[in-house]
């Protein structure tokens, strides 16, 4: 007999049925109620064993984290809030579970602790349900983008190529580092290296993508990339997922559309779809939020600013409209912005903030932004000082989205790069994509994990990965 998953029996199974259930003993109740969850539900099914027929040696090892195989008829379930549960025939324990030591005690864990315990705490109600809603936002990401027409492209992980030009790759080789191999100038021979030459893990995989957009037409990677930004921060990791959808013949205006549209496809996605997981996670937050100081709590509860989000169109506004604001806001005239505000800098933290969860109360988004401060490769408006770059920022989260047009004039492209430094003899066959056949082109990049947050209402990174990479931690 095939095992039946727990959602499948809450939600398809019959009174009187005889199923297989295995999954981790919760709790064991009363000499009698065992409750197991399998993961595929946040819903646990209570099992119901005849004390006295069950040897004592087996109820001593219903302990919480054990595995266990359960055979039985489906009744109805007398506990509140259950349709069913199981009537054992016959209990197997198939894995042990020492209390003296299993971390998982049932009661409440912080999550720095469960951090810690990572390769467990997917079996917690919150990492299971975060981690469910995951595998719901991935999968729906794909099927926005196939309905769409757009084609799926896996992007090279090792690149020669740093396409953000902020100098945080990290190098791969195969040279025994220890004992690096020189040339003439005493210095290390990259041509002795696996690649002839130095090479690093993707920061992102646009370059390669507007290849794939200059002749597939639209299309969309969704792979890992990777930082070495020190930036110990709740919203970094130095290992995450990016979505970078590149569309030909389109440009800011339209790429601005797409985010959009995207971005509450996903919203409204999880809303129908995880209900159980949302309304969770929705609670686990409200309690949090009782925690803070009354001025720090947030108005609206997790599904309510998922809602929120979806019912409201998201305010447009250029980099140097939303400087005018900063300028003229409270904050900045009482001095209180850490970071000065003037036409130039990069909007920090404190100022997405404000104009996100004070000012426009709202998602944002933010164009044309100071030249200074993008990529390379982005279009450059003809006032001179600025380029069609594009940012959404969300509430609680900030920069979710980073995207532009792109610069399709060879003679400006390469402008760019000699003022900016980036080696045109590395880069010669992203210039030749304007060289042959060059057209308007736009794209942006999501960054998947601050997705998952804003929709889990999680408020570390760190909390919406299996096992998340930052500074000074790559255990597991
Ligand atoms: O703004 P970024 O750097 O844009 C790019 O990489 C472009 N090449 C995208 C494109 O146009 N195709 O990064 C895009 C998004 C950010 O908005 C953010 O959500 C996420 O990636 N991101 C990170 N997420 C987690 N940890 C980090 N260290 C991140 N850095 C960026
Ligand atoms: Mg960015």
């Amino acid at each position: 007999m095939k095992r039946t998953p727990i959602k499948k029996i809450f939600s398809s199974g019959k009174l009187g049925e005889r199923i297989l259930v295995k999954g981790w003993v919760r709790t064991f109740r009363n000499n009698q109620f065992i409750s197991i969850n399998d993961g595929s539900t946040i819903n646990n099914i209570q099992a119901v064993i005849d004390s006295s027929q069950t040897s004592e040696d087996i109820k001593a090892k219903l302990n919480p984290g054990a595995s266990v195989s359960v055979l039985g008829a489906l009744v109805e379930s007398l506990g509140k809030g259950q349709s069913f549960e199981v009537q054992v025939e016959k209990l197997d324990i198939l894995g042990e579970s020492d209390p003296q030591v299993y971390p998982l005690q049932p009661k409440k864990h912080s999550l720095e602790f469960l951090r810690e315990k990572s390769h467990l705490r997917p079996r917690t109600n919150t990492i299971g349900s975060v981690l469910r809603i995951r595998n719901e936002v991935a999968y729906g990401i794909h099927q926005f983008f196939y309905e769409r027409g757009f084609y799926y492209l896996n992007t090279p992980i090792i690149t020669g190529s740093d396409a953000e030009g902020a100098g945080e790759t990290f190098r791969v080789t195969n040279f025994d580092i220890e004992n690096l191999p020189l040339d003439e100038e005493k210095k290390v021979d990259f041509k002795q290296d696996f690649f002839g030459k130095p090479v690093n893990l993707t920061v992102s995989g646009q370059l390669e993508a507007e290849a794939g957009a200059m002749s597939l037409g639209n299309v969309y990677t969704f792979g890992p990339t990777f930082r070495a930004e020190n930036s110990n921060t709740s919203r970094h990791l130095a290992e995450f997922w990016m979505i970078e959808p590149e569309m030909a013949f389109v440009e800011l205006e339209e790429n601005i559309e797409v985010a959009e549209e995207m971005l509450k496809y996903l919203i409204k996605r999880v809303v129908e779809n995880c209900n159980d997981d949302l309304e969770f996670l929705d609670k686990r937050l409200a309690d949090e939020e009782k925690t803070k100081p009354e001025k720090d709590r947030s108005e609206l509860g997790l599904v309510e600013k998922l809602k929120f989000v979806l019912e409201n169109e998201f305010e447009k506004i250029s980099y140097s409209e939303a400087i005018d604001i900063l300028k003229n806001s409270k904050p900045n005239k009482k001095k209180k912005f850490k970071f000065p505000v003037e036409w130039g800098i990069d909007l920090q933290s404190e100022h997405e903030r404000f104009l996100v969860e004070k000012h426009f109360k709202k998602p944002i988004v933010v164009y044309d932004y100071p030249k200074g401060i993008k990529a390379f490769y982005m279009k450059q408006n003809d006032d001179g000082k600025t380029v069609r770059a594009m940012d959404v920022l969300f509430p609680g989260i900030g920069e979710i989205i980073g995207g532009s047009q792109r610069e399709e004039g060879l003679d400006k492209l390469k402008t760019r790069m000699q003022e900016m430094n980036v080696l045109q003899e590395d880069l010669w066959w992203y210039l030749e994509l304007r060289k042959f056949g060059t057209a308007p082109h736009s794209g942006f990049g999501l960054g998947f994990e601050r997705f998952v947050q804003f929709v889990t209402g999680m408020g570390n990174i760190r909390d919406v990965c299996l096992f998340p990479r930052f500074p000074q931690h790559a255990e597991f």
